[in-house]
């Protein structure tokens, strides 16, 4: 089946309720053409139940270049636990050079993160999108009361469909809590990222991010220097209030 042909807004409502599992299982019925995008604790949750439905699931990954090397380790951790494929989504080479030379290597600091993550992360997610029906990632509501607390458990992704093409957004994790993903992750045994064990909460590039203090919110590491309603890159563009 198609985009064209699912409904999205009733199936949303109808699957609210149900597992991050079942809602996995309804994405790989219907969409051949899918993939997982990669990056964090969420994503192998999602990894770990898709294999169990579809072995050889689809998993990307964009490598901004700027990661640290926790995560580059725990990206091959995590293609050698599971014997899958991962596609490392590169940035153009021409527009980055010339980003870098322009504005060097820090310039997000002084004029925002947009432009940085724009070329890094945007570009190349809507290259990794343009091949797809479907995708699959690990937001949660409650990763941030000021832009993720409305995302349903599925939607039509309004910032990477074209006029002639739907492409249908999964967020399987949408209801679960933080708690409930590290419970996941230590009974099954889920690789996970080594910067976990030094005080990181959520984990962008290295320039990007830092540790949090107990109590603090996960989101607080991210990008510290900025309005928390500005917190998204361009990835998840539709969470952010008109
Ligand atoms: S971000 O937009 O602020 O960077 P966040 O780190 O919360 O996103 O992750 C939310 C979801 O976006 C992840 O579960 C994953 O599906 C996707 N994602 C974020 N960063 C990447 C990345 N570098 N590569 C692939 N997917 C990513
Ligand atoms: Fe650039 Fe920081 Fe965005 Fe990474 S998170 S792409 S380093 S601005």
């Amino acid at each position: 089946m198609t985009a064209v042909t699912f409904d999205v807004d009733k199936l949303a409502a109808e699957y609210n309720d149900k597992t991050p599992s079942d809602i996995l299982a309804l994405a790989i019925e219907h969409f051949e053409n899918l993939s997982i995008s990669f990056s964090g604790a969420e994503d192998v949750v999602l990894i770990d139940m898709a294999v169990q439905i579809k072995p050889d699931i689809n998993v990307f990954s964009l490598d901004t270049g700027r990661l640290h090397p926790e995560t580059y380790q725990f990206i091959e951790r995590v293609r050698n636990h599971y014997n899958i494929q991962i596609d490392l989504m590169s940035p153009d080479q021409k527009q980055l050079e010339k980003f870098v030379q322009d504005k060097g290597l820090y310039s997000f600091y002084q004029d925002g993160h947009q432009e940085c993550c724009g070329i890094r992360k945007v570009m190349p997610l809507r290259r990794a999108l343009s091949t797809l029906d479907a995708w699959i990632t690990g937001q949660r509501q409650d990763q941030s009361p000021d832009t993720r607390q409305g995302i349903p458990v599925m939607q039509k992704d309004n910032a990477f469909s074209s006029a002639d093409r739907t492409l249908i957004k999964f967020n399987p994790l949408a209801g679960w809590t933080s708690q409930q993903v590290w419970q996941y992750i230590r009974e099954n045994d889920v690789p996970f990222n080594e910067l976990h064990s030094k005080g990181f909460a959520s984990i962008g590039c290295e320039p990007c991010t830092r540790a949090v203090l107990p109590n603090q919110h996960e989101r607080e590491g991210r990008w510290w220097w900025e309005e928390a309603t500005k917190k998204e890159c361009g990835l998840h563009v539709d969470n952010i209030k008109k």
